[in-house]
């Protein structure tokens, strides 16, 4: 069923038309045999791709998921629109090491820009803490790294290998960042802590815009993986409670030195019927609104502790990548906060029952339903095709809703807006549809339950666009292709 949706695609396109969060490493995971190019072009360590290998869940921050697939001679590349912590991507480089994973075929753009210390001291001072009036970035040094690759002063993976060229560039840096400490001890110590890096990366450093243009030229298929959501590009997204890059099509397209006209299947991946954000921001369809916010955000919320909280046991487990936390997603505990008529506690048991917390950040995600209006606005950009995803998730509850309308003062529209403020004074309009039972287990989209169907068929109606795919569970068979 999959050949028949990639027959005649060159090149697709793996991306998120919420805030991110969407599930994107499985069906990257799911594509990627078919692809001979697997590239990413935006974002940095903000990100992070769960798959699950083997039964062992790998998360990916930096590295395309393809990665996997090295053995095969897939490549892999790390795009020009990307910014690159070296420290992490060493980290990343030495975790496929000890799993026996090879990455010889990996390219590292010399365009991409390198984060450096001080940007992310930078943003955990100014950007993280929402308390503190920041956006709650992820702190990874994203945006002061963006911000100087637009203030035409980055430092860019070419430049790691001439070390006059470099120390230029760092001696610049201090000028911008008063409040950092560049000066020369501290860029000597730089300089030999990203010694040894850059020459680890080294083999694997090209011009990967003129790689591309030769792999496109030559027919073989390319899998772009987004990162992030539409909801938080620069360019389209949630201003200023955004990533400090463009992840809709186009900007993913631009990253890898490809036009989106370029890409034949843009997939736009959507939860269904609930949806994600992390960090500060404007979210209309929030299960309890800004309390929810506000709860999300106080320090020490993880997973554990909300476990706790709620009096449901787990063990941790450990493993090469993480130390996990394992507890059953379907305790009647988790059941009954689902059903329950508060909207903040109903919340905690979605994020419960769909294990919603940050793989980069361990914070728990906010929770809604989905919201079929951004979801046309995100189609206007990233293309008409839908991929629905964590669809299983929420079985059990009574009742889901499809938000289909934003009500301002009585005035009903299907417009999304940009403004966030404007956004922030939206409730939505929900058509409601009768809950379902497990899903997992089914093969073929005729036998999904009636009321699933219909708010499909329904939610495809209002956004103009065409849900190609289904994914219900975590297991690769777990995928089921609607539409070719
Ligand atoms: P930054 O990308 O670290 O600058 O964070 C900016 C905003 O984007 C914050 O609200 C983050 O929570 C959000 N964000 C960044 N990366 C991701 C992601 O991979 N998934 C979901 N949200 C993200």
């Amino acid at each position: 069923m999959l050949e028949t949706l990639l027959n005649d695609v060159q090149t697709a396109a793996v991306l998120c038309n919420q805030f991110g969060d969407s599930g994107k490493g499985k069906v990257i995971h799911a594509l990627a045999p078919w692809a001979d190019v697997i590239a990413r072009g935006t974002g940095g360590n903000n990100a992070g791709h769960t798959l699950i290998l083997n039964g062992q869940e790998m998360v990916f921050h930096l590295i395309p998921s393809g990665i996997v697939y090295d053995h095969e001679g897939k490549i892999n590349i790390m795009g020009n629109g990307m910014v690159i912590d070296l420290e992490e991507l060493c980290k990343e480089l030495d975790q496929l090491d000890t799993r026996k994973i090879s990455y010889n075929n990996l390219m590292i753009s010399q365009d991409a820009h390198v984060i450096m210390p001080y940007h992310i001291s930078q943003d955990q001072q100014k950007n993280q803490s929402l308390a503190q009036g920041g956006i709650g970035s992820t702190g990874k040094g994203i945006g002061p790294c963006y911000t100087d690759k637009i203030a035409r002063r980055g430092i860019m993976i070419g430049d790691l290998y001439d070390v006059d060229r470099l120390v230029k560039k760092i001696k610049k840096a201090e000028l911008f960042y008063p409040e950092q400490k560049i000066d020369d001890g501290a860029i000597d110590d730089f300089i030999q802590k990203i010694k040894p890096l850059a020459a680890r990366i080294k083999p694997f450093v090209r011009d990967t815009i003129q790689e591309m243009h030769q792999f496109y030229n030559q027919g073989k298929k390319i899998l772009l993986e987004g990162a992030q959501g539409l909801l938080l590009s620069i360019e389209y997204g949630t201003y200023p409670y955004v990533t400090s890059s463009d992840c809709s099509l186009n900007g993913t397209a631009a990253g890898v030195g490809l036009s989106a006209r370029a890409v034949d299947l843009p997939l736009g991946l959507v939860k269904f019927p609930f949806m994600t954000r992390v960090g500060g921001g404007p979210f209309p369809t929030e299960l309890g609104g800004r309390d929810q916010e506000e709860y999300c955000q106080q320090p020490g919320r993880t997973l554990e502790s909300e476990l706790q909280l709620y009096e449901i046991s787990s063990i941790r487990e450990f493993n090469l990548e993480s130390n996990q936390v394992r507890y059953d997603r379907r305790h009647p505990a988790i059941l009954r906060m689902m059903n329950d008529s508060d909207p903040c506690t109903k919340a905690v048991g979605i994020r419960l029952a769909a294990n919603e917390f940050g793989a980069t950040t361990g914070r728990p995600r906010r929770i809604g339903w989905v919201d079929a209006v951004a979801a046309r606005y995100a189609a206007g950009i990233n293309g008409p095709y839908f991929v629905l995803t964590k669809v299983d998730c929420v079985a059990d509850t009574g009742h889901f809703n499809v938000c289909y309308g934003y009500n301002t003062n009585g005035t009903i529209s299907p417009l999304f807006s940009r403004d966030s403020e404007a956004l922030r004074g939206v409730s939505p309009e929900y058509k409601q549809y009768e809950g379902y039972s497990d899903l997992r287990d089914l093969t073929s989209y005729d036998k999904f339950p009636q009321s699933v169907r219909k708010a499909i068929t329904e939610f495809e109606w209002f956004t103009k666009g065409k849900v190609v795919m289904l994914s219900t569970g975590p297991k690769d068979n777990q995928i089921i292709v609607k539409e070719a």
